[in-house]
């Protein structure tokens, strides 16, 4: 046995004292006692399947004075994260073969997790050609960073039936267009007023009469949303900006997000309805912009929040506090996007890929953006409380020792056939 870890061990929705035998890279076994080479022991500290972010903004090519691969996926690792899916408006948009050739040739050996792209195009010829390599399909129904937009329901269910056909999962970013204002904005409460959440219930709404089942709702704002997406067989994902922010935060263009934050009483409330287990992914939709484009006037500054670093760390202190049960977590953030983007990770068993995080919960330390990996150097989560891993392992590899990334730029593509 190459490694062995022993610990608290996550299995089957409960904690249980144990060792995992790690073998080039998979887990070979999973046993009360188990000797190895090597062996880490981390006593009473929790061992959980590392996280799959299904939605990151990692800015290459095109936009790297905010985030790259290097740096991107070393704040992933930060953040317990062992996988990222890369959204395509990045310069030029993923939206053709020869794009996303050229997106993983410039990628390759970059990364230190491992990591899918996302493509986006109206046209079922282009998405025929780039099914085999591509994590999934984003459709935009709203526009946002980037001006990539989709919002016709003839064009949409077209792209969801070629979809269904090559078996490539589909996300949206469901707020529907039309319903979208470009008044002057000076606040998030103006913000807000020009993207109702009207205009997320409505997009929702078509998908649903669209028979968009199976598809990914991104970055759900509303409780009532998660209801009507589960009702239509559609899945949904939830960001922690959404949770844990509102139009009162104190951070104005900083706080500059699509879809918007929304009132506290809306907040709490989707908090409350993913503690109960109603959402099915939590994504960061880490959405990097510099300091210096977030202190332009607030209605021309890009819309965005960096996350990828403090998801998992942040929904760990929400466990510690009961908030939130850790199943939930571990369903939402390791087994359910590795189930749904068919990679061989998220749960500690037999066979899986050996992506592991090791937290101790009672290491809570407050979050700082300076202390941070991601490129952008700032967050809205500045002050508040999170429990960071201590170590992170992928595919048997020590990535991140003592809280900081230490491994190599070994992350591969979840879709080239070496995973
Ligand atoms: C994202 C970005 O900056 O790329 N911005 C955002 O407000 N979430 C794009 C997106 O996911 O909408
Ligand atoms: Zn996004």
């Amino acid at each position: 046995m190459d490694l062995v870890v022993e610990g608290r061990l996550f299995l089957n929705g409960e904690l249980e004292q144990g060792c995992v035998g790690i073998e080039d890279g998979r887990i070979v076994a999973v046993k009360k006692v188990l000797r190895g080479d090597t062996k880490i022991d981390a006593g009473y500290r929790i061992i959980l399947p590392a996280a799959m972010d299904p939605h990151v903004h990692f800015r290459q090519p095109g936009l790297t004075n905010k985030e790259d691969f290097g740096s991107g996926s070393m704040a992933a690792l930060h953040g317990g994260v062992t996988t990222v899916l890369d959204m395509p408006n990045t310069l030029p948009p993923t939206d053709r073969l020869a794009v996303l050739k050229e997106k993983k040739r410039i990628i390759r050996r970059r990364s230190f997790v491992d990591y899918g792209f996302f493509v986006t195009t109206d046209l079922p010829r282009r998405l025929e050609a780039m099914a085999p390599h591509a994590a999934g399909l984003k459709i935009f129904m709203g526009s946002t960073t980037g001006s990539l937009l989709d919002n016709d329901d003839n064009s949409i269910h077209r792209m969801l039936r070629k979809a269904e056909e090559l078996s490539v999962p589909v996300s949206v970013h469901a707020e529907d267009d039309a319903m979208i204002f470009l008044a002057e904005a000076e606040s998030l409460k103006d913000h807000l007023r020009n993207r109702p959440a009207d205009a997320e219930f409505n997009a929702v709404r078509r998908l649903a009469a669209l028979g968009a089942k199976g598809v990914n709702i991104c970055h759900v704002t509303r409780a009532e949303v998660l209801d009507i997406a589960a009702e239509a067989g559609m899945s949904c994902e939830v960001a922690t900006h959404h949770m844990l922010l509102d139009i009162n935060s104190p951070l104005g263009s900083r706080g500059k997000v699509n879809p918007p934050l929304r009132q506290p009483a809306a907040k709490e409330a989707l908090y409350r309805a993913v503690a109960h287990g109603k959402a099915t992914m939590l994504g960061s939709d880490h959405a990097p912009h510099t300091t210096d484009d977030k202190a332009e006037d607030f209605h021309i500054c890009p819309s965005g929040v960096p996350g990828v670093e403090t998801m998992f760390p942040l929904m760990m202190a929400a466990v510690k506090r009961n908030d939130i049960p850790l199943a939930t977590l571990v369903r939402m953030a390791c087994e359910e996007p590795a189930r749904r983007f068919k990679v061989p990770k998220g749960r500690i068993e037999e066979g899986m890929i050996a992506d592991l995080a090791i937290y101790d919960p009672r290491e809570v330390t407050t979050i700082e953006g300076a202390r941070l990996y991601s490129k952008c150097g700032w967050t809205p989560y500045e002050g508040m409380e999170a429990i960071f891993p201590q170590t992170v392992i992928m595919r048997g590899e020590i990535q991140l020792k003592g809280g900081e990334p230490c491994g190599e730029t070994i992350g591969r593509d979840i879709k080239d056939g070496t995973i």
